[in-house]
C-alpha cells in the first residue's frame, strides 16, 4: 500500500519502487502496462490531473496493433478506433465543398502496399485518436497493479550505482517529495525534464515550423462520406500557409468530429486564435460558411527535427517524443513511442527479477536509437513532397491570389501546357505517397545489439526500397514473420502465438529434440522457454504451408523468439551442440553468462 502522504512532511518522504515512469502518454503508458503485465509494478506519474485531452497522434500501424495485442488491449483499441475501411482515401483539393484535385490510396489501402501489409502483418490500420489511446493504455496499466499518480510533476533526479533520487511535486498539495527507484523512465515528451536532466547527445533542430491545431465540431457528412479518408488536404489559393503548405482537415469521429491543422510563421510568434478567426480558418477549409461549426479547442505546436543518439545514461531511459520529435506525417508519432516502452519493458523486467543481467539494458538505446532517427528524419523529408503539388498547380508562378485561382483553373484546359501540368501534378500527388504509409519503415525494424545472437544460417539479401516494401525475414534481429497457422482448425498468426512476456523456440515436425534442449535449458536458467512444433499431429498446423515459407531454417532447425516477438537467435538445423548453442544464445541475449546462473541454481 502506498505511504498516506498528508500525514507526513513532504520533504522527509522517500517512497521506495521498483521504476519510476515519468508520464502517462502512449510511451509512458505503455511502459507501465508492459511492465505490469510482467508482474513489476511501477509508478507512473502525470503532472496533468488527466491524459491528454485533445486527440493528436492517431494513426495506429498493424505493428502497434500486435502490440497492443500482446498487452491485452487492442480489442478496447478497435472498439474505440475508427476502421481501415473509413480511413485511405486520401484527398486533395481546394476546399471540402471545392474542386477535386486528386485522391490517393493510402494506410495499406493501394493494391501493392494491401499485399505487402497482409503478407507481412495479421493487422490493418486503425484511427485511434491519442485521448482514446491514453485512456486504454492507462486504464488497463492500473488494473493491472501500476500506481498512477496524477497532478504530481517530475521536478529533479539524481542517480548513484545503486538506484535513482527522484524529487517530485504534489501538485494539488505543493508538497514535494521523493521516490527512491531502481530505473527511471523519461516519457515526459517534447520537452523532456528527463532526458535534459540526463544530458542525453541530440541531433537536429527544434522549432522549425509552427502548428496551429483547432479541434471543432461539425456534421460534414455531405462532404465526406462518400470518399471515407482521415485526411483530407485543402489548398487555399492566397493564403498564407506555413507548416505544411497545405492545410489539413483531419476526422477525428466520423463524421462529426474534425480536427484542422494549420500552419503560422514562427518569425510573427504564435497567434492567439480567439473563436471567431479560429472558425474562419475551418469554413476556409470546408469551403462552405453556412456549415455549423463549434470550436472545441486551440492549440499550438511546432514542427521538430530533433532525435537523441543515445537513449539512456546509467539508471535512465527515455522514450517517445522525449528522445524523438517530429511531424505528423508518415504517421509515426505514437507508434514509435509504444514500440520503444515495449522494447525496454521486458530488459527491465527480466533485470528486477534476476533473470538478466544489467548489461541488457544497454541494448535499449542500441536498438531503439536508429529507430528513432530513421523516424525522425522520414517525417521531416517527406514534409517536401508537399512544394511539387503547388508548383504543379501554379502556385508558385504569382502571389496574387486571383491569378493563383486561375492557374488552377487553367489545369482543365486542353492545351499542351495543361496537358504537361496535368501529370507533373498526379506525379506530385504520388510523390506524395510517402506522407502516409511506409511499409518497410514500420515492418523492417532490424535490431543489431548484444541481444541478438547471429545465427548459423545465411542472410539473405533484399533488394527492394527498405523503407517502402516489407522485408520478411527471420534473420536475428528482425521481427518474427508473419505466417497464419491453425489451432484447433482456427487461423491463428504466429506473432500471437511468440509473445505473452516470454522466450519460445519455433520448430518443425523434425526438430522434436529442441523439447529436451530447450526444457534443459529453462532449468538452467529458471528462464521458462516454450517450444512450438508447427506442423501434422501437432496443436499447430502450418495449413497453408506458410510457416515453412517463411522460416528460413531447415525442418529440424529452430528460430529462438524474444518476448518482444523478435527473433534473438536462429539454428539452420538440430545438431548435437544444439543444447549448448541454445544455452549460449540465451545468455548473451540476456546478458548473464552460464556461470553466474548456475552459481545462482546451485
Ligand atoms: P506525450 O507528449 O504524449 O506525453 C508526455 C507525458 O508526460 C504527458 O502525460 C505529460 O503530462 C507528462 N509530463 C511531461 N512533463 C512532465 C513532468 N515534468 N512531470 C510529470 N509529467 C510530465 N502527433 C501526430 O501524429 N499528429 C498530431 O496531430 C499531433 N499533434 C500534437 C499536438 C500536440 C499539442 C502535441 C503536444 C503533440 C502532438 N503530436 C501529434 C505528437 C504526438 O502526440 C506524440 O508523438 C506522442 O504523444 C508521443 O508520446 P509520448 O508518450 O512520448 O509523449
Amino acid at each position: 500500500m502506498p505511504e498516506k502522504i498528508e500525514a507526513l512532511n513532504g520533504s522527509d518522504i522517500t517512497l521506495q519502487r521498483e521504476v519510476l515512469i515519468v508520464g502517462t502518454g502512449p510511451a509512458g503508458s505503455t511502459a507501465a502496462l508492459s511492465l505490469a503485465r510482467l508482474g513489476i509494478k511501477p509508478m507512473v506519474i502525470n503532472k496533468f490531473g488527466w491524459t491528454a485531452r485533445t486527440p493528436r497522434a492517431h494513426i495506429t500501424n498493424p505493428r502497434t496493433l500486435e502490440v497492443l495485442t500482446d498487452l491485452g488491449v487492442s480489442d478496447d483499441a478497435k472498439l474505440y478506433g475508427t476502421p481501415f475501411d473509413l480511413m485511405g482515401e486520401n484527398t486533395y483539393c481546394t476546399s471540402l465543398a471545392g474542386e477535386e484535385l486528386g485522391r490517393i490510396r493510402t494506410w495499406g489501402v493501394k493494391p501493392d502496399r494491401a499485399l505487402d501489409y497482409a503478407s507481412a502483418s495479421p493487422e490493418k490500420f486503425i484511427d485511434l485518436p491519442q485521448n482514446y489511446m491514453e485512456n486504454i493504455l492507462i486504464g488497463s496499466a492500473a488494473h493491472s497493479g501500476a500506481e498512477v499518480l496524477n497532478h504530481t510533476e517530475f521536478l529533479s533526479f539524481e542517480q548513484d550505482g545503486e538506484g535513482v533520487t527522484s524529487t517530485l511535486l504534489n501538485c494539488t498539495t505543493g508538497v514535494t517529495f521523493k521516490v527512491r527507484s531502481k530505473f527511471l523512465i523519461g516519457a515526459d515528451g517534447a520537452n523532456s525534464k528527463v532526458a535534459e536532466q540526463a544530458e542525453l547527445p541530440f541531433e537536429g533542430q527544434m522549432g522549425k515550423a509552427g502548428s496551429i491545431n483547432i479541434v471543432f465540431d461539425a456534421d460534414l457528412t455531405k462532404f465526406v462520406a462518400h470518399r471515407p479518408s482521415v485526411l483530407y488536404w485543402v489548398v487555399q489559393t492566397g493564403s498564407d500557409v506555413g507548416g505544411l503548405g497545405i492545410g489539413t482537415v483531419r476526422m477525428v469521429r466520423p463524421w462529426h468530429r474534425w480536427l484542422t491543422i494549420w500552419g503560422y510563421d514562427l518569425n510573427d510568434g504564435q497567434p492567439d486564435l480567439d473563436d471567431h478567426a479560429a472558425r474562419q480558418i475551418v469554413h476556409n477549409l470546408i469551403g462552405d460558411a453556412s456549415v455549423d461549426v463549434r470550436i472545441d479547442s486551440v492549440s499550438y505546436w511546432t514542427v521538430n527535427e530533433f532525435y537523441a543518439t543515445k537513449l539512456s545514461n546509467g539508471r535512465v531511459f527515455c522514450m517517445g517524443d522525449a528522445v524523438h520529435r517530429h511531424p505528423p506525417t508518415k504517421g509515426l508519432g505514437s507508434n514509435v513511442s509504444i514500440q520503444d516502452a515495449y522494447n525496454l519493458s521486458w530488459k527491465m523486467a527480466a533485470v528486477l527479477k534476476g533473470d538478466a543481467g544489467p548489461e541488457i539494458l544497454e541494448t535499449y538505446s542500441a536498438e531503439r536509437a536508429p529507430v528513432a532517427k530513421q523516424t525522425v528524419l522520414g517525417a521531416n523529408r517527406s514534409v517536401t513532397t508537399f512544394p511539387p503539388i503547388l508548383g504543379a498547380l501554379g502556385l508558385f508562378d504569382t502571389k496574387d491570389p486571383a491569378q493563383m485561382v486561375k492557374n488552377i483553373d487553367a489545369l482543365a484546359d486542353p492545351s499542351g501546357e495543361a496537358v504537361e501540368r496535368r501529370s507533373a501534378l498526379r506525379q506530385a500527388l504520388e510523390g506524395s505517397h510517402d506522407v502516409f504509409d511506409n511499409p518497410g519503415i514500420e515492418l523492417n525494424q532490424r535490431y543489431q545489439s548484444d541481444a541478438v545472437v547471429p545465427g548459423n544460417t545465411p542472410v539473405q539479401t533484399f533488394n527492394g526500397n527498405p523503407e517502402i516494401a516489407v522485408h520478411i525475414s527471420s534473420e536475428p534481429g528482425a521481427r518474427l514473420p508473419h505466417a497464419w497457422v491453425s489451432e484447433d482448425q482456427k487461423l491463428v498468426s504466429t506473432l500471437y502465438i511468440a509473445g505473452h512476456g516470454n522466450f519460445c523456440l519455433f520448430t518443425g515436425p523434425s526438430g522434436r529434440g529442441w523439447i529436451d534442449a530447450a526444457e534443459a535449458v529453462s532449468k538452467a536458467t529458471g528462464v521458462p522457454i516454450t517450444v512450438h512444433i508447427i506442423g501434422p499431429g501437432q496443436r499447430y498446423q502450418d495449413v497453408y504451408g506458410d510457416f515453412a515459407a517463411i522460416r528460413e531454417v531447415s525442418d529440424s532447425g529452430a528460430l529462438l523468439v524474444r518476448p518482444d516477438v523478435y527473433v534473438g537467435w536462429r539454428a539452420h538445423e538440430w545438431s548435437e551442440g544444439a543444447q549448448d548453442n541454445l544455452m549460449s544464445a540465451i545468455s548473451r541475449i540476456l546478458a548473464k553468462p552460464a556461470s553466474e546462473r548456475q552459481t545462482k541454481v546451485a
